[in-house]
């Protein structure tokens, strides 16, 4: 049997709003992304992951689903849509799409009918709608929390006018959360798979994964606000306390549950009934020991390795996710994924220390994760090494924002359209045929001032960049037999010195620690994160916070 196309993928996202503006309104659409695949094929990656571009009123970017088979007409058609997949085809890229189960828009035609019917109907029961407690109903029936802040309650007002019953949002108030033991919720989410995958796309990138299955006894859960913060990835920072919030999720009455699995048993059937290994990747954020239930031989294809997300610039810690991450998925032969950052999350420079600094370690810890066994996801931006953009609060966007009454920033300076061109904002976001009397300020959210060293033109004609690193790695992988082969070995690290072994010929080298090292390993280098890396003849010093691919 030959190995599936996604076990060793190298895998882009994209992120529809901010990539690139072909129309001219300040928001990236699909005929932006169609425009510049080229650039997306020349990375070197083997797929595209595309967040959401369906229908929607865009309260929490897209994630809010009115219609899941439908383009929103500000991304375009389902014509670009179907002509993205497949000139993304013709230039050998599969593409994913992001499916969003764990609940819909408010606006979807299900929730407004179940808003136009009674207590107890079977419109009503295709989403989670409960009499409130206390005098009147008047209190929230359980004490569970909204991820994005205050109560996962939200009351109705009923058609004759009354206060009414309360439905659950996990997320937004605009994203009621659709109750999967009903059959139509069921079969709708099977109807979804399958328009995607008729219309040619190759797989799933599972939003919310862990949340479909709740204990519908409806109990009150000890710490609901902590659980809750457990799956927040921009709160995480890799401690020991957030670790610890995270293991309490298992099993807990909405996250998490052992049942969410029959679903995904159901998907897998179908996606095996598809030709060209059809694949799904959970977004899971369950501590590594529950992962494998993700990804059995009948359930889900991959799950996202968040604790490789947020690990600490650390080389201990580094090889505990690393190990650890190895060995649980190794039991059901799943291939484990690495990501450095994606659009939940701080970008990695920013959460490595930001600045220049930040950027050092940041390629230096790419150098890791591209040079692990398994697929490897690039949060679009990643590969122009960004950071995170302070925002003015006026510009923010993101629900977190507005429900926790900027109490936390949310995730906005990670969603900032990316820099294409040129010196100043829009840096080329928008495609030079739109209408040129436009002005920046109509970017759905501003850019910079100092991103002109970061565009993809600066950072193509220069060979030091973040760019050229990316694409380095990326040939490498596809090139280098050590990378192909499935060997691995990872020592102690001694002194904050990573080394990290692929098959015959291949070494990984990065320096965590604050003094200068040499390389343990001999050799020639293939990539260096930084300049600053030299060898003498076949010794190689590492400055701090610098990593190689050495031919060994
Ligand atoms: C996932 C998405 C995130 C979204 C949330 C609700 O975590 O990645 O962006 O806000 O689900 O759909």
């Amino acid at each position: 049997m030959t190995t599936p196309w996604w076990h060793g993928a190298a895998v882009y996202q994209i992120y529809p709003r901010s990539f690139r503006d072909a129309n001219g309104d300040g928001t990236g659409d699909l005929r932006g992304i169609i425009d510049e695949l080229a650039y997306v094929a020349a990375l070197g990656v083997d797929a595209i992951w595309l967040s959401p571009f369906y229908r929607s009123p865009q309260h929490d970017s897209g994630y809010d689903v009115a219609d899941p088979r439908s383009v929103d007409p500000m991304y375009g058609t389902l014509d670009d849509a179907r002509e993205l997949i497949e000139q993304a085809h013709a230039r050998g890229m599969r593409v994913l799409v992001d499916v969003v189960p764990n609940h819909s828009s408010f606006e979807r035609e299900w929730f407004q009918e179940a808003l136009a019917s009674l207590p107890g109907s079977a419109e009503r029961s295709r989403y989670h709608f409960l009499d409130g407690r206390g005098p009147g109903g008047g209190t929230p029936p359980t004490n569970w929390q909204s991820m994005f802040g205050g109560s996962a309650w939200t009351r109705i007002t009923e058609p004759d006018g009354t206060p009414g019953q309360w439905y659950l949002h996990l997320f937004d108030a605009s994203q009621p959360d659709l109750n999967w033991t009903n059959p139509d919720v069921r079969a709708d989410g099977l109807e979804t798979l399958r328009f995607w995958l008729d219309l040619g796309a190759d797989g799933f990138r599972v939003d919310v994964a862990l949340g479909l299955a709740k204990d519908m006894t409806y109990p009150d859960i000890d710490d609901a606000e902590g659980l809750i913060l457990a799956l927040r990835m921009d709160l995480d920072d890799g401690s020991e306390e957030s670790r610890a919030r995270r293991r309490r999720v298992a099993n807990s009455a909405i996250l998490d549950r052992d049942e969410v699995q029959e679903i995904y048993r159901d998907w897998r059937s179908l996606l095996n009934s598809y030709p060209g290994d059809r694949m799904a990747v959970a977004e899971a954020w369950v501590p590594p020991e529950r992962a494998a239930r993700y990804v059995a031989p009948d359930t889900l294809h991959q799950i996202f390795n968040f604790d490789f997300m947020s690990v600490p610039w650390d080389a201990d810690r580094i090889l505990a996710v690393v190990e650890k991450t190895m060995r649980e998925l190794e039991t059901v032969l799943a291939p484990p994924t690495w990501a450095l950052s994606n659009h939940d999350t701080p970008r990695v420079v920013s959460r490595l220390g930001g600045g220049s600094e930040g950027r050092r370690r940041a390629r230096a810890l790419a150098l890791v994760a591209h040079c692990l066994p398994g697929s490897v996801y690039v949060f679009q931006g990643e590969e122009l090494g960004l950071a995170d953009v302070e925002l003015p609060d006026d510009a923010r966007q993101d629900p977190v924002w507005f429900r926790t009454n900027g109490e936390q920033k949310g995730r906005d300076g990670a969603r900032v359209p990316l820099p294409w061109s040129g010196d100043v904002p829009p840096y080329g976001f928008r495609s030079t045929d739109a209408d040129a009397d436009a002005d920046a300020d109509v970017l759905w959210l501003p850019q910079p001032q100092d991103w002109a060293p970061f565009t993809v033109a600066a950072e193509e004609s220069d060979p030091s960049s973040t760019l050229w690193q990316y694409r380095a790695m990326l040939r490498l992988r596809r090139a280098h037999p050590g990378l192909r082969s499935e060997a691995w070995e990872m020592t102690e690290p001694q002194g904050g010195l990573l080394l990290i072994r692929r098959g015959d010929g291949f070494a990984c080298v990065v320096n965590c620690g604050s003094m200068p090292r040499t390389s343990p390993v001999p050799g020639r280098i293939l990539v260096a994160s930084d300049s600053s890396v030299v060898a003498e003849g076949d010794s190689i010093e590492l400055p701090p916070s610098t990593g190689v691919w050495i031919q060994t």
